[in-house]
């Protein structure tokens, strides 16, 4: 069964003056789905979430939300409910009725506001708050309360620009997994903003990844991070170590590279074009590089040798700094998989994967 369309932006575009800051914004998100807005400040994310919201208007283009068109439409008819980074609970006012405002102003009956109150402050976990004042709170359990305050009308959209950026490291993750869970609990179609890759990848069915109000790709995360539309996508999710170099030969399927350093490299082609002798930048990320201190014998193919600079232990990883030629190359070592303590000066050999290297010309295309 296919589901239904919840949101559909169609060629969304927003100017302020003469900047076009949200250019040909195609997206539609299905029922239930947890899509996220993903890029660098200023990229057109709160924009964008905004029009959704209808804070704003957009120039050109149409919104429609459970196939009526909203353009124009004031952000109280649109059902929506909404978290920001900066928390907005009413200081003047306790929990419950801080939970209970929209209620209120939708005339619910009374009886019936205190059960849908009670169970949504069950719901994120923090029952026993009710009667407290929003600055008894920690920064957590206030961003907990705005969460149960936007779902408790029900709303048929949930859009959320930052809700946790506020918070410190251990808080955020927490919050994150109880963000997760409330959207799985409660099936509801929610748009995420974050400019942080890791809460994006956590968080959504699906990831739009924005740069300078263009959309660079929209995918799975398991999509953005290995199938990259552009570089620009590929060195915006997580780390990746970068050379440059040349297209020796094509060869059906594979590319063989020069790197500037001097090596050798094979490479998958996937579907960009090539051409003999092109300049190209070549990335291969640090988990996907295997070191030894040994060679491996692999006809000597996508083999080489450096020498360990630094290694810093972080948990459940260490990453090596290893120098090859004029490239100093970040390795990743699972803890678990780690059998050797690697030491500065030491002589190595990494070797990586064909399928795992990323091919990109000056043109933007290709991987
Ligand atoms: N009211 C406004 N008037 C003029 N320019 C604006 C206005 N609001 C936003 N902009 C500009 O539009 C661009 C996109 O802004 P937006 O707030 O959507 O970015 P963002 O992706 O949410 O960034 P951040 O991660 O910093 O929140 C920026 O260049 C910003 O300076
Ligand atoms: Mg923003």
């Amino acid at each position: 069964m296919t589901k239904s369309i919840d949101v559909e932006l169609v060629n969304i575009q927003k100017k302020f003056g003469p900047n076009v800051v949200v250019d040909s914004f195609n997206l539609q998100i299905e029922q239930g789905e947890c899509v996220s807005f993903l890029g660098p400040s200023g990229c057109g994310k709160t924009t964008t979430l905004n029009m959704i919201a209808g804070f704003l208007e957009p120039d050109q283009g149409d919104l429609l939300i459970k196939g009526k068109r909203m353009n124009g439409v004031p952000s109280n008819k649109r059902e929506l409910g909404m978290v920001f980074q900066t928390y907005s609970l009413f200081p003047h006012m306790t929990i419950f009725e801080n939970v209970a405002y929209g209620l209120k102003l939708r005339k619910v009956a009374k009886v019936e506001i205190t059960r849908r109150v009670n169970a949504i402050l069950e719901l994120v976990k923090l029952p026993h708050v009710a009667e407290r004042y929003p600055k008894q709170l920690s920064g957590g359990q206030r961003q907990r309360i705005a969460i149960a305050r936007a779902l408790v009308t029900e709303p048929s959209l949930l859009l959320l620009d930052e809700p946790l950026s506020n918070l410190d490291a251990k808080l955020r993750e927490e919050l994150r997994d109880e963000l997760k869970r409330l959207q799985q609990e409660i099936g509801i179609t929610t748009i995420f903003v974050t400019h942080d890759q890791e809460e994006a990848l956590y968080l959504s069915n699906r990831i739009v990844v924005l740069d300078h109000g263009k959309v660079e790709q929209i995918g799975t995360p398991w999509d953005i991070y290995n199938r990259p539309a552009s570089e620009f996508v590929h060195t915006f999710i997580g780390k990746s170590n970068r050379m440059q170099g040349m297209v020796e030969e094509t060869k059906g399927d594979t590319l063989l590279l020069r790197t500037d350093a001097g090596f050798t490299l094979l490479a998958d082609r996937r579907d960009g074009s090539f051409g003999n002798g092109e300049k190209v930048t070549i990335y291969v990320r640090p988990e996907k590089i295997g070191l030894n201190t040994e060679e491996v014998v692999m006809d000597g193919i996508n083999q080489v040798k450096g020498t360990v600079k630094q290694t810093s232990f972080l948990g459940a990883y260490t990453e090596c700094e290893v120098e090859v030629g004029l490239y100093s190359i970040t390795v990743r070592i699972q803890t678990v998989q780690q059998m050797i303590q690697f030491s500065q000066g030491q002589s190595v050999y990494l070797d990586w994967k064909p399928e795992d290297i990323f091919v990109f010309t000056g043109k933007g295309q290709g991987q």
